[in-house]
């Protein structure tokens, strides 16, 4: 069929669906407080982005927005589309979606059909607008839910098809932005146990940048699926417009950035088509993951605010909730304890005055004992040398002593040297036909398989049925996808490329049933350090394990990077012996978001336990602040010899303000300048203490003088760090 006819078929076809068709200058705005992404169809019924940037104050300008661009030349009239496609001529740029239908043909030409706005139960404005094939009986929904007060936009689609047979899908992304400016700023973030979050800046001038994961689960162990793109220039803490968000897929994803032939950003963000084309029955819905991203034009402070007051707010569990401190073993004991032992730790976490101990690995395993990391993972009965009485006996020890009883597990994995894998190998994902390769010792159980789903679910839920009162889970994922094969999808005719989709949705799947039985108990998303912080798996997960490297000088950057995107109150930082810093400078650093320890607790020197104790209750009083308060990044460490943090609370009346020297050297110059305060009131009047002052020392300053939130925010306040006084915490009271 010609092209002529091609689009008299599509446009009658549109007309017998959806008179709206001749509607074609229709702007569908997708509207928060400041931001607005705009579609709207173009002569031939394609949708078009005409805007996206600030939100206008009348609807009706946006209209004429398509007609302010000229960006029409042959082969590149559809770089804005709402949904770019494979397999139509006249689109040259990446596609968002790539299929081969039922017939074996291999275009696609999606064309808009109808659109429907309603309002979610939260508060929401979510826009379906359904795109159809001109030819096929193929459908492509793109969703849009807009969070008008945070700025936030979650975007992704929902494709099915009425065709004869399977579809193939080769890419099904989210979906892809279009940004209209001329110059574009990425930070992307590079990472390695131990080295999460490392941020690169890259300027991107022409061609593809992309980032993505192949890794199969514990999606961000070498880089992560969150970055920030700043357009016309490198955007500040309080300057300029900027893009910031994440793919919500604990799986491989894929964010490909194409600087296009009008030097204009083409965006496409979804899951990683890598191994991975999904056949898709007739009848059948595929929808796929969230991508998740705020606007900010005034720099990346608001940016983040807005990001971390959306997941407290509506995605993170029990985001307005509490949180409990806690003392871990892992570092104090490793694999090396008893029940004697443990319940002598028992006594230092009380002393500590923290809420609770966290039992970390190495209690489970028999005939393959859990006694190093090269046994006993799925084998989760208790050691019954380590721990004869179980863990019933610790949970209720715990108790005795006031506090609560929390417990590790990796439910996902398993060593070969184990029972489960003795009796369970079609449950184990491995090329049956090639040597197995380990990561850690260990291979991931196929997630795929509903029986290996009701294992997992059944770990944690018999865990519950015989301590009711367990109070806390600390859930590891040591490994990535090696050995890419599922026994499951073969037995069940199946195509193993489907694997990285099902597993991530196995996984959800057992979350789900945690969460329906068990709604509120916290639970930590820990993954070898910070392999796994999407905002997905957040709605299960009360907070989650930044890295293992608890240095609190790597810790001051590490936390730095992800607070752009992570609310405090969802961070586990732990005081541990790592690092050269002073005890002070580590209880400090950790105190930036849910303070823990792993720390000989029993060992700790009379002033330094004096020291915790106090900085403890310190932390109980300012808690709620850094929790559910707004953070403002005072001074980059990047750029200083400093850091400086400060989070405030909603009425501007209370702020804790934390500062940490980076530099050592002898000509940094860390104490020369006062640090600007913001997010004050500046009418109010404040008093300035000094908290977690260590032993008998004296504050840094004089803590009678009063200060207005002008002054404090226009001159500021020297907290005085320097080589003697690394890190000072500052309470910022009003009158
Ligand atoms: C991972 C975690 C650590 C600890 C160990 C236990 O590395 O990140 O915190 O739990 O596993 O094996």
């Amino acid at each position: 069929m010609n092209s002529f006819k091609l689009l008299l078929l599509a446009v009658i076809c549109s007309i017998a669906i959806d008179p709206v068709l001749h509607a074609q200058t229709t702007a569908i705005p997708i509207e928060t407080k400041n931001v607005a992404i705009v579609l709207q169809t173009d002569k031939n019924n394609h949708l078009k982005i005409v805007h996206t940037g600030r939100a206008l104050a009348s609807a009706t300008d946006y209209e004429t927005a398509a007609a302010a661009y000229r960006l029409t030349s042959q082969g590149a009239n559809l770089n804005n589309a709402a949904y770019t496609v494979a397999g139509i001529n006249n689109n040259f740029v990446e596609p968002a979606i790539a299929v081969v239908h039922a017939d074996g043909n291999n275009s696609l030409d999606l064309v808009y059909e109808k659109q429907r706005m309603t309002t979610t139960p939260e508060g929401a404005t979510l826009t379906v607008v359904t795109l159809k094939d001109a030819v096929y009986p193929f459908y492509v929904d793109l969703c849009f839910k807009a969070w008008k007060n945070e700025d936030v936009i979650e975007q992704w689609t929902e494709i099915r098809h009425t065709e004869k047979g399977k579809v193939t899908l080769n890419k099904y992304a989210s979906a892809n932005v279009y940004l209209f400016d001329d110059r574009f700023y990425l930070t992307s973030y590079n990472g390695n146990w131990a080295k999460e979050m490392q941020p690169e800046l890259t300027q991107l001038k022409q061609g593809m940048h992309t980032i993505e994961s192949r890794l199969g689960t514990r999606e961000n162990l070498i880089g992560t699926q969150n970055f920030m793109l700043a357009m016309d220039q490198p955007a500040t803490e309080t300057t300029g417009t900027v893009l910031m968000g994440q793919l919500a897929w604990n799986g491989n994803y894929s964010i490909q950035f194409e600087t296009d032939t009008y030097k204009k950003m083409h965006l496409v963000a979804g899951i990683n088509p890598w191994q991975s084309a999904y056949e898709l029955k007739p009848g059948s819905r595929f929808e796929t993951p969230k991508f998740i991203y705020t606007i900010s034009f005034n720099g990346t402070g608001t940016g983040s605010r807005n990001l971390q007051r959306w997941l407290r707010n509506y995605q993170l569990l029990d985001g307005k909730g509490e949180r409990l401190t806690l003392l871990n073993n892992w570092e104090a004991t490793y694999f090396n304890f008893d029940q004697n032992k443990l319940v002598d730790l028992f006594k230092g976490a009380k002393d500590l005055g923290v809420d609770l101990f966290l039992l970390d690995d190495g209690w489970f395993g028999n005939k393959y004992p859990r006694n190093s990391d090269n046994a006993g993972l799925g084998d989760w009965q208790e050691n019954k040398k380590k721990l004869p009485d179980g863990i019933p006996y610790l949970v209720n020890e715990a108790g005795k002593q006031g506090i609560k009883f929390g417990i590790w597990i990796e439910p996902e994995m398993v060593n070969p040297k184990s029972e489960l894998y003795e009796k369970h190998l079609d449950w184990v994902l491995r090329e049956e036909k090639r040597p197995e390769i380990y990561f850690r010792n260990q291979m991931v159980l196929d997630l795929t398989n509903p029986e290996a789903q009701d294992f997992v679910f059944g770990v944690v839920d018999n865990l519950f049925k015989k301590n009711p009162s367990l109070a806390f889970i600390k859930w590891d994922c040591n490994a990535p996808i090696f050995n890419g094969h599922s026994k499951y999808l073969e037995k069940n005719k199946l195509p193993q490329s489907h694997l990285y989709v099902e597993y991530t949705r196995g996984l959800e799947k057992v979350l789900q049933r945690i969460r329906a039985k068990y709604p509120k108990v916290p639970m930590m998303l820990c993954s070898g350090g910070g392999g796994r912080t999407d905002y997905t798996l957040l709605k299960y997960f009360t907070e989650f394990w930044l890295s293992d490297d608890t240095d609190p000088l790597e810790r001051v950057f590490i936390q730095w990077n992800y607070s752009y995107y992570y609310p405090a109150i969802a961070m586990c930082n732990h005081v541990t012996e790592w690092g050269k810093q002073p005890l002070k400078y580590r209880v400090d650093v950790a105190s930036m978001g849910k303070l823990g320890f792993d720390i000989k607790a029993n060992d700790l020197k009379p002033e330094d336990k004096a020291f915790c104790q106090q900085a403890i209750k310190n932390y109980n009083g300012f808690k709620d602040i850094v929790w559910h308060g707004d953070l403002y990044r005072l001074k980059n460490p990047y750029e200083n010899d400093m850091a400086s943090l400060m989070f405030v609370n909603k009425e501007r009346t209370k702020s804790v303000v934390f500062n940490y020297l980076t530099n050592w050297r002898y000509v940094g110059d860390a104490a020369l300048d006062p640090v600007k305060l913001q997010g004050l009131d500046p009418a109010k009047k404040y008093k300035i203490k000094e908290l977690n002052v260590y032993g008998n020392q004296k504050p840094g300053f004089d803590e009678s003088k009063v200060y207005s939130g002008d002054y404090l925010m226009n001159i500021g306040f020297n907290p005085n760090i320097n080589l003697r006084r690394p890190s000072v915490v500052l309470s910022v009271e009003a009158l």
